[in-house]
């Protein structure tokens, strides 16, 4: 068995390419009809038999302070990086021999900077997470460019004139070509290049930056260059990728001790961006599947979690590769943890085949409730919630430096922030100390190894005009920014109503076992017969109504203890009406009425 899984688990890694052509598959269109269908009622998922309850998305609680960004990457939109890692990769061919994508002018970020900084400020928000490029700054070893520099002092400065506060990422999967060459972070003494490049940015941009990140996702970084092959340098080999793995992490305690010890290093708060995506076997009772899916997350989340917290780094891959390695540094090197969450994953073995030569693969496993993405992964915020309280356990303040999702369609964006903030109110209350929110992206942009065709933006994007069109999503985040920091519902210590989520909320069968509506359904049935334009044909609840005037302009839905909203699910439309709704839509769809208002009124 053990050769098995030690086989299996490089090529789980392998199977996102797979993931890939589904993901382009359906952001080219195909849907299911459990996105239009499952947004009254959610199932939570605590890793026990999912059960249907009624939540209340609009019962959230922030703490004062909160931080409300969007975080972007150089790469993916400033255009012109031409000198790095990826400007290579991008010049190849896949395996098949097709031309790779090519970020080119990406959103023109560099000289639209301006711009950009207006939409985050008609959102309301307050920081924004970029990365600045290192090949850009550095363009040769040891020779730094002015322009460069000057130009991200006038992006802080105009962030700064925004009340925006920044936080910069230092490597965010780029690395100049020059340091490439030199072997990267193969080679563990090239971590001094990456430290002094850090010095310099710091010594530049310190006085105008409190938040920095050192190294973005390092085991994505890992797991795509040295395992799937699919980023650059395209290497498949477990060993490396337990070296590389190692390295970054060495580099991120590196640069922390080196930052700390320059001036004004004692007031910045530098961290790590830890990705989560959970791994769980596709058959719970497959003791094969159950192996493979804690194999995957030992390497892809605990390796990295443990360094954290103990100093004591393990890569095991049975049969490939085990590489250990202590610094007892670590658990000091980082004031904060940033956390990247989308989904979860789940891990099957299979009998290998010619066509699919890996014995184990990841995949999604069909729910009925599954609300999926434009990926191959669905939505899911209850993982959210668990991933706070995982990262939590290290005992350091959280920032959620990357959420979103991809929805060309833009018909879950607004409930996904929704469920999402649901399940960050949720850690926050059971005493994850998160300090804020920075939702993946502001606007579609270079999605790297899948080019412009997942589409994470607040705003669409189309990369040959430039012009930025909100869509109806951006709208609901700004609603719930504005909300909380009217301060209408900051975090208040709040009594014991905020316990484990399990223990919150209610079960709840979506109908009586009759199959008849409760009065109480069919009175809020006729109710619901209100004006037309309802998502789905569904006619929106007469919300002003039943909201005092302030929220009901606001257009957002009642606060907890007013109007109940679970009755709407009796004026459903039948599933194909839903889904036909659904699917005739234009790029840029409907603004009123969405799925999350359904969900909520
Ligand atoms: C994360 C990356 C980010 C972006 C999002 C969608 O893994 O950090 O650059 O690609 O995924």
């Amino acid at each position: 068995m053990a050769a098995l899984v030690a086989s299996a688990a490089l090529l789980v890694f392998a199977a996102s390419s797979a993931a890939s052509d589904e993901g382009q598959a359906r952001a080219a269109g195909a849907l299911t009809a459990s996105r239009a269908r499952h947004s009254t009622f959610w199932t939570w998922d605590d890793g026990r038999e999912p059960v249907r309850r009624r939540l209340d998305t609009d019962d959230v609680r922030f703490p004062p302070g909160f931080l409300w960004g969007v975080a972007s990457a150089a790469h993916q939109v400033e255009g012109g990086c031409a000198n790095n890692n990826w400007a290579r990769w991008e010049e190849g061919r896949d395996a098949a021999g097709a031309p790779r994508p090519r970020a080119g002018a990406a959103c023109e970020h560099w000289t639209r900077f301006r711009e950009d900084i207006e939409l985050m400020r008609s959102l309301g928000l307050t920081s924004y997470r970029f990365s600045i490029e290192w090949s850009k700054i550095e363009p040769a070893p040891g020779v730094f460019d002015g322009e460069a520099i000057a130009h991200y002092h006038e992006v802080l400065d105009a962030l700064r004139a925004a009340g925006i506060a920044p936080m910069i990422t230092l490597f965010h999967f780029t690395i100049p070509a020059w340091f490439e060459e030199l072997g990267g972070f193969e080679v563990e003494s090239n971590n001094g290049f990456f430290v002094a490049f850090a010095q310099r940015a710091f010594a530049e941009y310190g006085g105008k930056c409190e938040l920095w990140c050192t190294v973005n996702e390092p085991e994505v970084y890992v797991e795509g260059g040295y395992s799937s092959g699919k980023f650059p340098p395209c290497k498949q080999d477990m060993h490396l990728a337990a070296v590389v793995l190692r390295n970054l992490l060495e580099a991120h305690v590196l640069v922390y001790a080196a930052l700390k010890a320059m001036p004004g290093g004692a007031a910045a708060q530098i961290g790590l961006v830890k990705d989560i995506f959970q791994f769980e076997p596709y058959n719970a009772y497959s003791p094969l599947d159950t192996a493979a899916a804690s194999i995957v997350d030992s390497i892809m989340n605990e390796s990295i979690l443990r360094f954290l917290r103990t100093g004591h780094f393990s890569f095991w891959m049975p049969g490939q590769v085990r590489l250990t390695r202590t610094n007892t540094r670590a658990p000091a090197s980082y004031d904060f943890i940033g956390l990247n969450y989308y989904s979860h994953h789940h891990v099957r073995v299979r009998l290998p085949s010619a066509r699919a030569p890996h014995p184990f693969e990841l995949l999604h496993l069909p729910r009925e409730e599954a609300l999926m993405t434009d990926l191959a992964y669905p939505m899911y915020p209850e993982g959210f919630y668990h991933a706070l309280v995982r990262v939590g356990k290290l005992g350091k303040p959280v920032y959620v430096t990357e959420s979103g999702v991809a929805d060309a369609r833009d018909d879950i964006r607004s409930l996904h922030l929704r469920r999402y903030l649901y399940a960050l109110s949720c850690a926050l209350a059971d005493g994850v100390d998160v300090r804020g929110y920075y939702h993946w992206t502001l606007m579609d942009n270079f999605e790297w190894a899948e080019g412009y065709a997942a589409k994470f933006g607040l705003f669409a994007c189309d990369p040959q005009s430039q012009v930025r069109v909100p869509r109806p999503s951006a709208d609901v985040l700004r609603r719930i920014i504005a909300r909380h920091a009217s301060g209408e519902a900051v975090l208040q210590p709040r009594e014991a109503e905020r316990q484990a989520v399990g223990a919150r909320e209610e079960t709840l069968p979506l109908l009586p076992a009759d199959g008849r509506p409760t009065a109480s359904l069919a009175g809020t049935a006729a109710a619901t017969a209100a004006p037309a334009g309802g998502f789905s044909g569904v006619q929106p609840p007469p919300v002003a109504a039943t909201m005092p005037s302030a929220v009901a302009a606001e257009g957002l839905a009642a606060p907890s203890g007013a109007a109940e909203p679970l009755e709407v699910v009796a004026s459903l439309p039948p599933l194909e009406a839903a889904e036909g709704e659904a699917r005739g839509d234009a790029e840029v769809p409907r603004a009123p009425a969405s799925a999350e208002e359904r969900e909520t009124h």
